[in-house]
């Protein structure tokens, strides 16, 4: 059981910044990974719709021994985690909208979050701001048009500035000094948004701390694989294969085994 396979699955790309980071830090574990980039973005669809998919994915994951899921999007985290834990009997590690660490170290007491639709309509991140933030200026913004050009492998180019223009401008006539990536996509556009949002605004991805929980968890759960193994991940796509193989190529720097669902 602690040899067999960690889930990863996210609306398409975006889960493999978590990704990144777990294999950098976990690097004994072996990753399935299932991209739903067919059916990108989860952001402005329906809970039910992102909660028949994540069953769907998490079904597939279970069928290849998967022994516990990172649900690495905001958005379906928001939607369906809670139904998925009690649907089934296998760990789930799913996202935090960061503002509680961004909530802390702020000096100017304002924070900016980019995210979805769905993540900012979800109880969760009501429940964090609530909980975490409740006396920090939080300026949350829907960004939409990011994962679509993050699922196109485009970063670096004026469409994507003038979006960032518009999402960052209003938050920086508020002062803020920290700008939360409330959605696995956005840390591949990183540099787009600190151009943006300029030097004195830290981002903050919350995929290191995802991947911290991740390790008590397998820890706790007696999960974790302490044998070297010769890792070989796997890459599912309902999407393009030709452009997930070379993204998921260029992110891991590795050639990699893609496969079409
Ligand atoms: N990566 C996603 C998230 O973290 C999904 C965004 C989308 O598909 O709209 O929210």
């Amino acid at each position: 059981m602690s040899d067999s396979p960690i889930g990863i699955f996210d609306s398409g790309l975006g889960g493999l910044s978590v990704y990144k980071e777990l294999i950098s830090h976990i690097p004994n574990e072996q990753v399935i990974y299932f991209g739903d980039s067919g059916n990108a973005p989860y952001g402005p669809k329906s809970t039910d719709y992102i909660i028949k998919r994540s069953t769907e994915i998490t079904e597939f994951l279970l069928a290849k021994g998967c022994k516990l899921i990172i649900v690495a999007c905001n958005t379906a985290t928001a939607a369906a985690i809670s139904h998925l834990r009690t649907k089934f009997d296998t760990p789930f590690i799913g996202m935090e909208p960061a503002i509680k660490p961004a909530a802390k170290a702020t000096k100017t007491g304002s924070i900016g979050v980019l995210g979805t639709q769905g993540t900012f309509s979800g109880g969760h991140y009501q429940n964090t701001k609530a909980k975490y933030a409740n006396n920090v200026n939080v300026i949350y913004r829907v960004a939409t048009g990011l994962v679509e050009y993050v699922e196109q492998g485009e970063k670096n180019n004026i469409y994507i500035a003038e979006l960032l223009t518009k999402y960052i401008k209003p938050m920086l006539l508020e002062n803020i000094d920290h700008l939360v990536l409330g959605c696995t996509h956005y840390p591949f556009l990183s540099d787009d948004i600190q151009k943006v949002a300029g030097s004195g605004v830290t981002l903050v991805n919350p995929a290191n701390a995802v991947v911290r929980h991740t390790l008590s968890v397998l820890k706790m759960s007696g999960l974790i694989n302490t044998s070297k193994s010769n890792r070989q991940d796997e890459f599912f796509t309902t999407g393009d294969i030709e452009k997930t193989k070379r993204i998921v190529d260029s992110i891991t720097m590795r050639m990699n085994i893609v496969k079409s669902v």
